[in-house]
């Protein structure tokens, strides 16, 4: 079978791992064009990735490379229309979270992806391709812990990315802390209940970065939830995790409770020191999910090879966004949310 030829748009934080996993880790696909709007990240495309064709222009990509699939991994409030695009010119598409910024845009999107069942569509929630987070899912289906009762999530960046968020933030609207955050915690909230989420009542705070005030950010928030069958999920979004990247989930059953990174480890080492006793921290998304983001990809390309639809789909894009918005929306009305 030939290779999947795959075209990347955005080429950031997120968009150099993808396009690098493209191109050096995904047996089956190769990465052919990428379009960026900074000239240095398309230099770096072509002198270290060797990749053929780049381009500032998303529209002209998808023209006049012979593209299979897309990668989307441009801000958030571009993922919507270039999904549309693409899936109109017969492409396969990964999209990075979330799937758009608004409902109206994402069911029409939704629309779109129906009218092309032969093409693969698949979102970027990679924490479902995680082996720790499949363990727990097989463990949670397999009845470990009985009947689920209260999820609990932290998703916090880490102080340290603050810099390169604000200028994220300032160049493009990133959703909120709920959108781009939580909407991790959401799906898995979602994928570990097999439940939806009815209503919601959240909440904000900033207190050490004035200027996330600035860009109309929020610095911690907090979301209550209540799912369909009664069960309770507790959400804990931020941008301020002094010690590195805190991603951590609690499942809590009837017959028992599991945690996943209770604290989140760098690795397995533990130094003795001056300082105590020291575990190092994850100190942001690409080291944590690095494995994670390879399989979600290679997921993407075996779907496309056996012409298979992925486990991640738009629907599961388009709830985890209503509740995203609902959180927002509960903070700024300080009512309680329900979710239709
Ligand atoms: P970034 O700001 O670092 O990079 C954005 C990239 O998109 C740049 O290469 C820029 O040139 C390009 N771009 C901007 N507007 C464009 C346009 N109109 N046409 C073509 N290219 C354009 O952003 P970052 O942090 O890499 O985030 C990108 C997306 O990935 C966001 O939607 C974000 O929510 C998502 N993301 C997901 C994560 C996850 O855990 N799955 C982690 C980080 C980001």
């Amino acid at each position: 079978m030939e290779n999947i030829r795959i075209g990347i748009v955005g080429l950031g934080r997120l968009g150099k791992v993808h396009a690098f996993n493209i191109s050096q880790n995904i047996p089956g696909a190769c990465l052919v064009a990428a379009c960026s709007l900074d000239k240095r990240e398309l230099e770096y495309a072509r002198n270290q990735l060797h990749v053929e064709e780049t381009y500032s222009q998303y529209e002209e990509m998808i023209e006049n490379s012979n593209l299979d699939a897309v990668c989307i991994v441009s801000p958030s409030g571009f993922h919507a229309e270039q999904i549309q695009l693409a899936m109109k010119k017969g492409l396969h598409v990964f999209s990075e979270k979330p799937m758009g910024l608004n409902i109206k845009e994402i069911e029409n999107t939704i629309k779109i992806i129906d009218q092309c069942p032969n093409q693969v569509f698949q979102l970027g929630f990679m924490r479902r391709y995680d082996d720790s987070y499949k363990y727990a899912k097989k463990l949670v289906d397999n009845g470990e812990i009985g009947e689920l009762t209260v999820i609990r999530c932290y998703g916090i960046d880490p102080s340290s990315g603050l810099e390169s968020f604000v200028k994220f933030a300032k160049a493009s609207n990133s959703g909120g802390l709920f959108s781009d955050m939580s909407i991790h915690d959401i799906d898995l909230v979602r994928w570990f209940s097999g439940k939806e989420v009815n209503r919601v009542w959240a909440m904000g705070k900033n207190a050490a970065y004035p200027e996330l005030d600035q860009v109309n950010e929020l610095e911690t928030g907090v979301a209550l939830m209540q799912l369909e069958d009664k069960t309770m999920a507790i959400l804990v979004a931020g941008r301020n995790a002094i010690h590195g990247y805190h991603v951590e989930t609690e499942l809590i059953g009837t017959k028992g409770m599991l945690r996943i990174a209770q604290v989140p480890e760098k690795n397995l080492v533990t130094i003795f020191n001056e300082h105590g006793m020291v575990r190092p921290t994850s100190q942001n998304f690409p080291e944590r999910f690095r494995e994670a983001f390879i399989c979600e990809l290679k997921e993407f390309v075996e779907c496309i090879q056996k012409n298979r639809q992925s486990e991640v789909t738009a629907y599961d894009g388009l709830q985890a966004t209503k509740v995203a918005i609902a959180c927002q929306r509960s903070v700024d009305t300080n009512q309680i949310i329900d979710i239709k």
